[in-house]
């Protein structure tokens, strides 16, 4: 197959959001020789002949999907004026693999019946900054990405996502979504790396999540605690982002964090009094903007001995009521890998 990556510039935005750089991924035009087009594609858009089952109609004014022909796999639309997508628009591209509809004014009643959900192999459908309040049903069960973030979702029913092996990335934050709106959905998805529910209305973290995950991003919720156990049943998580929430320190069950597969944890605003424990393979804790008062090194290193040390590289307490001299002396020992201890 021809290398998508030379028409698909991956482009990364790096905005500086605290801690960790976001990367916003976007979907750069590309720009054929002039004039260049294959000729069905329809008059707004461009085809490019070295590329032709893509059809690129970004950035154009657009008010409506154009008449999509017969053999584009991949469809480009974003950063247009679109709100509806009328019945038929892809009676034609059936087989279509990607649409990306990023930044349109699409609301959930104007899409018609017979459109997105008569794709049976779409595997990348983005459709972030719209206007949906309910996620499009999808007939394909070889989806790999779904982005819906910055709509209004409220809802998000169970079946959504059910049989989708392969969907690997899911971003659903800057939503309107509560626990009770999730439950169930992301049942099955065994292939499932990174879920972004941040910037929702969560009291608690998801349930029922696959335990493949590798990164769960659950920032900026109204969550006040992690059940007891919950790490336990995602063996391979690496990132734990849980900031801008409202965790004290009796939400966090003993050893709820005992787990050596995570290298970073975000705990940073909320209102824990107290540094959780902590396993000695994280590499990055931030707790800045809490309620700590004290430096409690047991939590931190509670194996600490000449051999055995903690891995942490960082570990972020500004914000808070600690400072160096609340450090008791042993403290260099066992976080002798921590080149970022910040305080203030
Ligand atoms: C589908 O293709 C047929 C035959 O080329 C054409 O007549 C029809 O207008 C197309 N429909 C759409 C919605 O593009
Ligand atoms: C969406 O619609 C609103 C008005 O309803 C308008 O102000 C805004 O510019 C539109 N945005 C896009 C991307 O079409
Ligand atoms: C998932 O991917 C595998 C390997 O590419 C493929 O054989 C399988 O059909 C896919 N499953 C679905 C439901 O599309
Ligand atoms: C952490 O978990 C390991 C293995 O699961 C166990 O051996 C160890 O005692 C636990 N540590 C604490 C402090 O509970
Ligand atoms: C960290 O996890 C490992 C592996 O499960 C375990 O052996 C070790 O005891 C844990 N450390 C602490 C301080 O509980
Ligand atoms: C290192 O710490 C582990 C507990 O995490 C303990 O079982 C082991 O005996 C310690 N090793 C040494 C040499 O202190
Ligand atoms: C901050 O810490 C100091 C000394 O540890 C203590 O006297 C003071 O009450 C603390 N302030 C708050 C707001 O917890």
């Amino acid at each position: 197959m021809f290398a998508l990556g030379s028409f698909l510039l991956a482009g990364l935005v790096c905005q500086s959001l605290g801690q960790y750089e976001y990367e916003d991924e976007y979907y750069m035009p590309y720009a054929p020789m002039e004039g260049a087009s294959t000729p069905n594609c329809a008059q707004e858009c461009e085809c490019p002949p070295s590329f032709p089952t893509a059809m690129y109609c970004n950035e154009r004014n657009l008010k409506f999907i154009p008449i999509v022909p017969t053999g584009i796999k991949y469809l480009y639309l974003q950063n247009n004026f679109i709100e509806e997508i009328k019945a038929g628009v892809f009676d034609n591209v059936t087989d279509l693999r990607w649409l990306v509809l990023d930044n349109n004014n699409i609301t959930s009643e104007k899409i018609q019946a017979g459109t997105i959900d008569k794709l049976g192999s779409l595997e990348k459908l983005l459709f972030s900054h719209n206007k949906l309040t309910k996620p499009p049903s999808l007939l394909t069960k070889s989806l790999d990405e779904l982005k819906l973030v910055a709509n209004q979702l409220s809802s998000f029913p169970a079946s959504t996502l059910s049989g989708m092996e392969n969907l690997t990335s899911l971003h659903l934050s800057k939503n309107k979504l509560t626990t009770e709106s999730i439950t169930g959905a992301f049942k099955g998805l065994k292939s499932l790396v990174l879920l972004d529910v941040s910037e929702n209305k969560l009291k608690k973290l998801p349930s029922g999540v696959p335990a493949s995950l590798l990164m769960l991003y659950a920032d900026n919720n109204d969550i006040d605690s992690i059940p007891g156990g919950y790490l336990t049943k995602l063996p391979l998580l690496q990132y734990l982002r849980v900031s801008h929430n409202k965790l004290v320190d009796s939400g966090i069950p003993a050893g709820v964090f005992n787990v050596s597969s995570l290298l970073e944890l975000d705990l940073a605003f909320n209102k824990l009094k107290t540094i959780p424990e902590i396993n000695e393979s994280l590499e990055h804790l931030y707790l800045q903007a809490n309620e700590i008062s004290k430096f409690d090194l047991t939590n931190i290193c509670k194996f600490s001995s000449p051999v055995n040390y903690s891995r942490l590289r960082t570990l972020r307490l500004d914000g808070n009521n600690v400072t160096h001299r609340s450090m008791p002396d042993d403290t260099a020992n066992c976080l002798r890998q921590a080149s970022e201890i910040i305080f203030e």
